[in-house]
């Protein structure tokens, strides 16, 4: 077994501290500092033991070009340190000062009518700039020379949700593009073919007659552009990375804040692989959390670097954006932070400690109200960190380990995106669809880019994988020869590197190992209806007719009536090739065929639950490290819910059976304590009520073991 072993050292969990941490953001640069003192004992008080400081606050660093004050925040990071609280120092490149954006306002973006956006906001930089960088290099080198060593500072975030994405559109930014596009493609000439520019007179006979598209444009200058915005935020953030590593201790790390699955301004790929490890901030947003679709973008966040990550910021109860700014119920806070780190989070931080008291944020949760006094959530927080900190120990070393990975490619996503070619495809939850009803039959599902290693998987989906350039499909095919299975959904193997369709039928270069192909796509006007071997239920929004090509492949479902060119057509596919198989699933399926799909893909594939069976509501979590598996069971359903588990395990932490108040049963070596009296040693069943959360050892399923298990 390959792929799945990794060294056991993992780079969320920080050496000399507890495997899991709770914080919370911090502006000290809003307040006095004789408060100061008094806001970090409270944090201390209420169990946080990490603040991110400083992301924000350049005109305090650099009041005024090239003179730089720091004294107040050696006495923050001095303070937090007495108080045992470590430190992550933000980069303050996403809110220039404006002594820097009026001097020099080519460091303002450029929007697409020409004006520099104006100073007050914040990510009204320029990535492009090269002065912006200077300035960039230069605060984030000060900081490194002064921080670089402080024991209290354990790490570094770059930036701040990196501008959004957002790119200037002025002639500097549209020169790069051209030189970058020089590099990628050597020759104009090769560049014409790829774009297939011989249409709407598009032929380019100089790199500088090449537009920044903003309006719908050439598919493959819209996905090299795409290409180039994720290569300017990398080349933004190494800028200052570079720097900082230069001065730094090495064990200092440095993250970056992404905004989970929905986000697909750049490829987070790229964006994330120079990182130590990726960070994320998650809110909820309107209503309460939904445990599949705030996993998902958990299992997308943990995908980018195939390792565990940090929660670097979270919503205290409620947001102040969304359109309803409701709060989270009592409880739920608590159990969206046991899910985050069931999902392979290491931490977990509350945006904001405190509001400030003016500035565009003043409605926002907060832990802390404006007169320095608890919100009612802190006491829900404390509960929470304190169990982070004694339960931390079992979590040393573990981290999800899935046997099924979905494939998840931000080009495929702009491909499909930009020419959807029905309102209703959307790729957000067609990908939702297959995670949504794999992750409740294996409960536990990684979500990875198409290169990454496949051979631990035994069964690996790519819900709509438009892009499937040769080398690409190479790689699939030497997955399936191996003896995996890999399923095709809609849309899959139709262009090339560059979103030119490719010169042969979906699925492209899969279709010899498919032993069948697409015929024909088409945007359905109404549902359709599907039965076969696999079943029977609808096929909605899209649909495409396949073929088979090899005497050996099956077909599990057809068409009934529909358009005439589809009735009694294949829909869904599947055949042996190699050790493995390949199926091509040619619809979108309603929930419950896709539950009847994801069903017999499981079982064709030979992938185990996590746990097996649980009540409906019961979200699974499993991380799994040396000492066994560590389960995060957690009740989302309005009612109390028991479980029976497929065997006895050490109770680590578990609402008592009589009561709704936790207790921690195996004290982590942080903070010792005697078990409580309700805390069995052992269970093999557990009653959890609404929003109850438990954490149980599972000694028997090592690391090495479930390896063992593996393909
Ligand atoms: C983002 C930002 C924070 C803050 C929160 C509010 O995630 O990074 O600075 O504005 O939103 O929800």
């Amino acid at each position: 077994m390959r792929g799945a072993a990794k060294d056991s050292a993992i780079p969320t969990q920080l050496p000399g501290h507890n495997a899991l941490l709770m914080g919370t953001d911090w502006y000290p640069e809003q307040w006095p500092g004789s408060r100061w003192d008094t806001e970090l004992g409270m944090m201390e008080a209420a169990h946080l033991n990490v603040i991110r400081i400083g992301e924000f606050a350049w005109s305090r660093m650099e009041p005024s070009e090239g003179h730089f004050d720091f004294a107040w925040l050696d006495r923050a990071i001095a303070l937090a340190g007495k108080h045992h609280i470590a430190v992550v120092l933000g980069t303050p490149t996403a809110a220039p000062p404006a002594w820097l954006t009026l001097k020099y306002p080519d460091t303002l973006r450029m929007d697409t009518e020409g004006r520099r956006v104006s100073h007050g906001n914040r990510a009204h930089f320029n990535v492009t700039s090269q002065r912006y960088r200077t300035f960039c290099r230069t605060i984030a080198a000060e900081m490194a020379k002064r921080y670089g060593h402080d024991p209290t500072v354990i790490g570094w975030q770059i930036d701040n949700e990196y501008g959004y994405a957002q790119m200037s559109y002025d002639d500097d930014a549209r020169k790069q593009f051209q030189d970058w596009l020089q590099v990628d493609h050597k020759t104009l000439e090769a560049l014409n073919q790829e774009w297939t520019t011989s249409y709407w007179s598009e032929t380019y006979d100089a790199w500088s007659e090449i537009p920044i598209p903003w309006i719908p444009h050439n598919p493959g200058l819209m996905l090299d552009w795409r290409r180039f915005v994720s290569y300017a935020y990398t080349s933004y953030e190494e800028n200052q990375m570079n720097v900082i590593r230069q001065l730094a201790d090495p064990r200092q790390f440095i993250t970056g804040n992404f905004m989970g699955y929905g986000f697909d301004g750049f490829d987070h790929f790229t964006v994330a692989h120079p990182l130590t490890f990726a960070s994320w901030d998650d809110y909820v947003g309107s209503g309460h959390l939904d445990p599949d679709v705030n996993g998902m973008s958990h299992d997308a966040m943990r995908g980018l670097k195939r390792e565990n990550f940090w929660v670097i910021e979270t919503q205290p109860g409620f947001v102040n954006w969304s359109n309803l700014n409701n709060s989270l119920n009592k409880g739920e806070v608590r159990a969206m932070a046991w899910h985050d780190v069931g999902h392979g989070a290491d931490e977990v931080s509350y945006w904001q400690w405190r509001s400030a008291l003016n500035g565009q944020e003043e409605m926002h949760g907060t832990l802390v109200g404006p007169d320095g006094e608890p919100e009612p959530l802190l006491s829900e927080v404390t509960q929470t960190a304190q169990e982070f900190a004694q339960t931390q120990s079992v979590f040393r070393g573990t981290r999800p380990v899935s046997e099924v990975a979905l494939l998840h490619d931000y080009e495929s996503r702009w491909a499909v995106n930009w020419q959807v070619h029905t309102q209703r495809y959307d790729e957000n939850s067609v990908l939702r669809g297959y995670y949504h009803a794999l992750r409740k039959l294996a409960q536990s599902i990684d979500i990875v880019n198409p290169a990454a290693p496949l051979d631990s998987y035994k069964l690996v989906v790519a819900p709509s994988l438009n892009l499937i350039p040769k080398d690409r499909a190479a790689h699939l095919i030497e997955y399936v020869k191996n003896g995996g299975h890999l399923v095709l959904g809609p849309r899959s193997g139709m262009k090339d590197e560059y979103n030119a369709l490719l010169p042969l039928r979906q699925p492209g270069y899969l279709i010899e190992p498919l032993g069948g192909r697409v015929e024909q796509f088409y945007a359905l006007e109404r549902d359709v209806p599907l039965s076969g071997t696999l079943g029977s239920g609808t096929a909605t929004i899209w649909a495409e007719q396949l073929k088979t090509l090899a005497p050996d492949a099956e077909v599990l479902l057809r068409y009934g009536a529909s358009n005439g060119w589809l009735d009694g057509q294949p829909a869904i596919i599947t055949h042996s090739f190699g050790k493995g198989r390949i199926t091509y699933v040619g619809a979108v399926l309603e929930p419950s065929l896709m539950s009847t799909l994801a069903d017999w893909l499981v079982k064709s594939s030979g992938v185990t639950p996590a746990l097996g069976p649980v009540p409906e509501g019961i979200e699974v979590n499993r991380r799994v490290g040396p000492d066994g598996a560590v389960f995060v069971l957690i009740n989302f359903s309005p009612e109390r819910q028991t479980v029976a588990l497929p065997r006895s395990m050490k109770v680590i932490l578990s609402p008592p059976i009589q009561s709704e108040s936790p207790a921690v049963c195996q004290p982590g070596v942080s903070q010792p304590a005697a078990p409580p009296d309700s805390c069995p040693a052992e269970t093999s069943q557990i009653e959890l009520p609404r929003y109850g959360v438990s954490i149980l050892l599972d000694a028997a399923k090592k690391i090495a073991d479930l390896n063992a298990d593996r393909r």
